[in-house]
């Protein structure tokens, strides 16, 4: 706890020493530039080389140390490997950021998912996070390092996400296992959330919806998606990575075991309609000037 009520010493994060994964695009990529403007020295960690360097490099632009470590978090080798090259490089790991996941392509009716696409699925979203978690709370305790562990799941993983049943599955196992890591890692002053996100603008959604490869069916999809959030829009990957940045920082220290949701609303929408419609309620129609008959804005 801090008498600083500054913005750095509110955040409590100078001088540590981060690890994020997936740190070569999205929501990851900005997560590890954010803790980097916070005074975190960042290791970038990424299956894409380049992506990963690019990453550091940007990171070091912002005046704070950095290295890049390329690997594939479905080998189960990876995350000891990589947590001890950030060590190596950086110094005892104090706060670790695990993002990879997604769907693999496997968007189909679960009577038709193979085993061998359900094992890909789970591979890339649970066991990726499960061993990482494990590597990094591992050096933490080794190294006497009350850190901040947080997991990424998805809003597919709080509520049925049809033809995606593998990807959601593995998502709410990344919010259930979460639970249990913070409170085994309790005892020792570590922390362990879950960041949920909705759908955002990332390179991969934007390839599929605006790419050129991108159908009429995906263009619809995340068009309704927008139309079906409250806030009216997609998430940008930088509005999440201030909630990433919230879960790495003393703001959230009384904070374990949760899964926070950026999704701009989206969890609490439902298909039944509003009783009395949508009209401009009373109290606003002076404000707002005139509507339609029906009081509709
Ligand atoms: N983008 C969305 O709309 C959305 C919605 C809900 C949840 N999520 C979740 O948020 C997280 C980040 O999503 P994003 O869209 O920002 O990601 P992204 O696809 O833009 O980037 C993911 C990064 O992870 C890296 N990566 C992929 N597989 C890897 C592996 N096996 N080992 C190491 N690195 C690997 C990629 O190279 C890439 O740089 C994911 O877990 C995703 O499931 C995303």
């Amino acid at each position: 706890m801090t008498d600083d009520l500054g913005l750095s010493g509110l955040l409590g994060l100078e001088g540590k020493v981060a690890l994020v994964t997936g740190a070569g695009a999205g929501i990851a990529r900005e997560t590890a530039l954010r803790l980097a403007a916070a005074g975190c020295d960042v290791a970038a960690m990424d299956l894409d080389g380049e992506g990963a360097e690019a990453c550091a490099a940007q990171v070091r632009s912002l005046g704070r140390r950095a290295v890049a470590i390329q690997g594939d978090l479905t080998d189960h080798e990876t995350p000891r490997r990589m947590v001890a090259e950030a060590v190596d490089a950086l110094g005892p790991v104090a706060v670790a950021v695990n993002v990879p996941g997604g769907t693999a392509g496997v968007n189909k009716s679960f009577l038709d998912v193979t085993p061998e696409e359900l094992h890909r699925v789970l591979e890339l979203n649970l066991v990726s996070t499960f061993l990482s978690c494990q590597a990094e709370a591992i050096a933490m305790i080794e190294h006497g390092v009350a850190g901040v562990i947080v997991n990424v799941a998805s809003t597919s993983g709080m509520t049925a996400s049809p033809n995606l049943s593998p990807y959601g599955s593995s998502k709410a196992a990344v919010v259930h296992f979460t639970k249990t890591a913070a409170v085994e890692l309790a005892p020792y002053g570590i922390r362990v959330n879950c960041l949920v996100p909705g759908t955002h603008w990332t390179q991969a959604t934007r390839r599929l919806g605006q790419g050129p490869e991108s159908t009429p069916e995906h263009r619809e999809f995340f068009a309704a998606a927008a139309r079906a959030t409250p806030l009216g829009r997609l998430g940008e990957p930088g509005e999440t990575a201030g909630v990433a940045l919230f879960l790495a920082s003393d703001l959230s220290s009384y904070l374990t075991g949760h899964a926070v949701v950026s999704d701009g609303g989206v969890l609490h929408t439902t298909a039944r309609p509003a009783l009395g419609g949508g009209s401009v309620p009373a109290a606003l129609r002076d404000l707002l000037g005139p509507t339609d008959p029906e009081g509709q804005p």
